[in-house]
């Protein structure tokens, strides 16, 4: 049996749960070695589902979720843009083309409402993935913490 891939928008929280055990393989694992749980995870999903402007798409293949996409459309004084605030795919099929086809759809839905502009920060050691997608390092800046 051929394996099918769907990716669609993420609308409610089911969804969003289904989501997390996806998100702490993804940032559990290399380059991040993250430490989420399911609270944690969950919280944060729930939290980004509830912002204004929340969109976020999910891959499932055979029916089961293997990557997804969120974040918000913030406005800012050039209009309208789509802050991208988490992207993970299942370790073990990373690399397959999934992350790819979920940025290519993520593209193609904010254009629909007239948001042609995408800003996310990342680690260095991703920046390849979000170049081959057509994304350009903002050149100055930097991404700074306090505490
Ligand atoms: C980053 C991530 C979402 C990419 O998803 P993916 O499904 O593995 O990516 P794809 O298979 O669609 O890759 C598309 C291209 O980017 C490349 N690529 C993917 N991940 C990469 C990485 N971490 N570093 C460099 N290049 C990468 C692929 O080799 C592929 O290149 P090609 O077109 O020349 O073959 C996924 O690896 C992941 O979940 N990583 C852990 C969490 C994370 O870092 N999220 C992003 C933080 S903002």
């Amino acid at each position: 049996m051929s394996s099918k891939m769907i990716i669609e928008r993420i609308v409610n929280k089911e969804s969003i749960a289904v989501c997390a055990p996806v998100l702490i393989d993804a940032y559990n694992n290399e380059p991040w070695n993250d430490r989420w749980d399911m609270v944690t995870a969950i919280a944060l999903l729930n939290y980004s589902f509830d912002t204004p402007g929340f969109m976020g798409w999910m891959a499932s293949l055979n029916n089961k979720v293997v990557g997804a996409c969120v974040g918000n459309i913030e406005p800012y004084y050039t209009g309208q843009v789509f802050f991208l605030k988490q992207m993970f795919v299942s370790v073990g099929l990373q690399k397959s083309g999934i992350g790819r086809q979920i940025l290519e759809i993520m593209k193609d839905d904010i254009a629909v409402i007239g948001v042609t502009t995408a800003i996310l920060f990342t680690g260095k050691a991703i920046l390849d993935f979000y170049t081959k997608a057509g994304f350009i390092e903002m050149e100055g800046m930097r991404m700074m913490i306090y505490g």
